[in-house]
């Protein structure tokens, strides 16, 4: 598996960049404490797909945030639509959020909250969490 190596010590808390792995975005989001509180906040009865589709975790573990993260400030997620495959939108400055104020899939209207799960619209799936690590506090690993 190739990885590749990022260096997010620019990424500014509350703004996010997008990378390319595998021929894949991925995108890389530093979170707001109120983003955080809002993914924590979301009951596990209202999530659409209940699984964390992190591949750090082995099993099926459920879709709480804590799940998702390794740092609750970064979070990591292939910005591949699990509809049909476009990219969503919410990484750049002025992009659509969407409903729950993460990422939006404009393609045919999913809306992804802060801790990249769906939350409405056709998308079947949370948007999977690539395996990752923290190198050091500024270096990710990818892969
Ligand atoms: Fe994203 Fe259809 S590909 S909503």
């Amino acid at each position: 598996l190739a990885t590749k190596e990022v260096d997010i010590g620019a990424v500014e808390v509350g703004s996010g960049i997008k990378v390319m792995w595998q021929g894949k975005p991925v995108f890389i989001r530093h979170r707001t404490e109120r983003e955080i509180e809002e993914a924590r906040a979301v009951p596990l009865t209202a999530l659409k797909d209940p699984v964390a589709r992190n591949e750090n975790l082995g099993g099926s573990p459920e879709a709480t945030d804590d799940n998702r993260v390794e740092n609750p400030a970064w979070m990591i997620v292939l910005g591949v639509c699990t509809h049909l495959g476009c990219v969503p939108l919410g990484t750049d400055e002025g992009d659509n959020k969407g409903d729950y104020n993460g990422w939006f899939c404009p393609c045919h209207g999913s809306h992804y909250d802060t801790s990249g799960r769906i939350r409405k619209g056709p998308a079947p799936q949370n948007l999977d969490v690539p395996p990752y690590a923290f190198l050091t506090e500024t270096t990710l690993r990818i892969g």
